[in-house]
């Protein structure tokens, strides 16, 4: 890994309360010890989704700040930049579930797309060098049973939640054009690993097996994900904020596609539950069939490449959750209860 751009003092990491945000700042902070001079300010809403227990390691640590408020709110966000004088940003704050894109899209028009146009601005107005828009594989649609998406493939989301951030991508993009701005994408395929919510595939059905309740498969579950472990995706964004290029689009993936059911049945086997606990449920609308990502450029241009093999990440995120029964029960004991409700049509047990 390449030593850090000297100039990056203050790094502002939006939405750094959530899964993938707060893998990313326990990087820079502690496992790589990189950024040693810099400091990392979390600016996040603290949605359903943002949780603080997430950091808590990280109290007390000095290179650390902590911001609660909203992207959408102009005036805070311009405030924050000008306060800790960010000199970067890392834009991580979504609404990030496509079931719940799907129950109401108006949360994911309202930040993904509106809140980064604010933060666009306000970052333009006080001219930070590095933005770099954390996205999603999902922009690019849905691939048949060959092929990969490249950063050329044309943009075709099918869910509200990519439509949306399709729609900030493009926004980040026409801001590099016309301001000249410093915009870096980086589009990654499914992550999984400690800390994520689980309304999502992997700790969804770890977290119902734990309990021995049923693993509702959508459709057939031939449905293919490509699947990488957090930390793998965090070192790649981190490459592109250090080394990426203005104006560049770098795909990141973890170079294992599995079908939902094989991979189901993995989970199963690791946890030692019985295949009885699959149980087939009305297919997502509008799901996409495959996602699969060739990521040569981010290995040419970044020299980054995932280095967690999905059986080790597998096992070490299913022991994470066996070890953080309370961070579980807090999230299933609260309002996640009446989500799982609407969209499974069944009590959380
Ligand atoms: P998450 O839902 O776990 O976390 C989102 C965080 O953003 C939360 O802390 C939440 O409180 C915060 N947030 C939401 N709205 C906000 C607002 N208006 N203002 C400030 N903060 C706000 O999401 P995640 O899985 O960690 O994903 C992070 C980013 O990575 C998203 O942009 C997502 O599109 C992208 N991404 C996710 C995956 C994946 O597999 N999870 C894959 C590729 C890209
Ligand atoms: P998910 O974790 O929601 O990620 P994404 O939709 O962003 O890829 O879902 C991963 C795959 O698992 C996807 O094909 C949908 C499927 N899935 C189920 O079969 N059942 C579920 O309860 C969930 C949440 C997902």
């Amino acid at each position: 890994m390449s030593q850090p751009r000297s100039s990056l003092k203050n790094i502002l990491v939006t939405g750094g309360s959530g899964f993938i945000g707060s893998n990313f700042i326990r990087l820079l902070l502690t496992d790589e010890g990189l950024l040693d001079d810099c400091r990392i300010v979390n600016y996040d809403k603290l949605t359903y989704a943002g949780n603080p227990e997430n950091l808590s390691d990280l109290e007390g640590d000095e290179r650390y700040e902590f911001v609660h408020a909203d992207i959408c709110d102009a005036e805070a966000v311009e405030r924050t930049l000008k306060t800790y004088e960010i000199d970067a940003v890392v834009h991580f704050a979504a609404e990030s579930h496509v079931d719940r894109s799907i129950l109401d899209s108006s949360p994911f028009i309202h930040t993904n797309v509106v809140g980064t146009q604010i933060l666009l601005d306000a970052c333009r107005r006080v001219g930070v060098s590095r933005f770099v828009q954390v996205s999603t594989d999902e922009v690019y649609g849905s691939l048949p049973a060959s092929g990969f998406f490249t950063e050329e493939t044309p943009l075709a989301p099918n869910s509200p939640y990519s439509a949306s951030k399709a729609s900030a991508d493009l926004l980040v993009r026409s801001y590099c054009q016309t301001f000249d701005f410093p915009g870096i994408i980086t589009r990654c395929s499914n992550n999984y690993g400690p800390y994520q919510f689980p309304e999502k595939l992997i700790p969804l059905f770890i977290t119902n097996a734990m309990n021995d309740q049923p693993l509702p498969v959508y459709g057939d579950g031939r449905q293919i994900r490509d699947w990488i472990h957090v930390v793998d995706h965090c070192r790649g964004v981190l490459a592109a904020l250090l080394n990426g290029q203005p104006g560049q689009v770098y795909n990141f993936g973890g170079l294992c596609e599995l079908e939902n059911l094989v991979l189901t049945s993995t989970l199963l086997r690791v946890l030692g539950k019985p295949e009885s606990l699959i149980t087939f449920v009305k297919d997502r609308p509008g799901h996409d069939r495959r996602y699969a990502i060739d990521c040569r450029k981010a290995a040419e241009e970044l020299a980054w490449q995932p280095q967690i093999s999905f059986k080790q990440g597998l096992e070490e995120t299913v022991e994470w959750y066996l070890s953080n029964n309370e961070w579980i029960s807090r999230i299933r004991s609260g309002d996640y209860r009446k989500y799982y409700e609407q969209q499974y049509g069944q009590r959380l047990g």
